[in-house]
């Protein structure tokens, strides 16, 4: 079965609640495509207001961080057993800002990750690499251990569950995109990763998707690749342009 594209929006620190609701009923027309998974991963106190102005649409709504543990004393944090209440059913985990702001390792992001399929809510587990490690020819070392760290202790029936999104952070913010070539190459390389830890059939499976720079004019090309199955898209998903991106056919 061929995997379905997923249009996945993570608009950072960006939006207040009213203004999300807005945003999303002024735009569900344009945002509305069967044949393409919409995904926007909000702030947490942006969940309800966006949640519920996207009721009866296509359109999903996911967090965009999630703590470990169940609950108690880790004030400023958000449980996955809220997440779940408020029926949000996705969520991005270690999105490199998160690493490199708010110090997330990949053991960090693994527990992470382990929590949110406990929960049935499906995690964006982001990779991605620097600059100076693309130019030093480290990259795919540098993803395998990330991905490999990430999946520590899932079992192959929860591996498939689980979106990969490779994010170069070289590509991040800057509207420099690597090349449709460059994100099929390491796309491909974590599909094979995912095909040495858990066998062909789960590699077939899961959706990898490219992040970084991705926008309106670039989306077909990448999305063809046969290892992009969408994006993870910031600045362009904040902008009603976003509709291009989902009809990028
Ligand atoms: P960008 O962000 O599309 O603005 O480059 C992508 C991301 O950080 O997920």
């Amino acid at each position: 079965m061929a995997r379905k594209i997923l249009a996945a929006g993570n608009w950072k620190m960006n939006m207040t609640p009213s203004q999300a609701a807005a945003f999303i009923n002024d735009n569900k027309e344009a945002f509305a495509n069967d044949e393409v998974d919409v995904l926007f991963c909000v702030p947490a106190i942006d969940l309800p207001a966006a949640l519920a102005a996207a009721e009866g649409t296509n359109i999903k709504i996911g967090a965009e961080n999630m703590y470990y543990e169940e609950k108690g004393a880790f004030t400023g944090e958000i449980a996955p057993c809220m997440l779940d209440d408020l029926g949000v059913k996705y969520v991005i985990i270690g999105h490199s800002e998160r690493r490199e702001y708010f110090a997330e390792t990949d053991e960090i992001v693994n527990k992470k990750v382990l929590k949110a399929l406990e929960h049935g809510i499906t995690p964006l587990m982001c990779c991605g690499e620097t600059l100076t490690q693309r130019e030093q020819g480290v990259t795919m070392d540098f993803i395998r251990q990330q991905v490999k760290i990430g999946f520590l202790g899932i079992s192959a029936e929860d591996a498939r569950k689980v979106v990969i999104a490779y994010e170069p952070i070289w590509a991040i913010g800057t509207g420099k995109t690597a090349t449709s070539d460059q994100a099929e190459e390491v796309c491909k390389g974590i599909r094979e990763l995912i095909c040495e830890l858990y066998g062909a059939e789960t590699a077939e499976e899961i959706r990898i998707l490219y992040g970084g720079s991705v926008n309106g004019g670039n989306a077909a090309e990448l999305f063809a690749k046969p290892d992009i199955d969408g994006g993870l898209v910031g600045g362009a998903s904040l902008k009603p342009d976003f509709s291009k991106i989902i009809n990028y056919k």
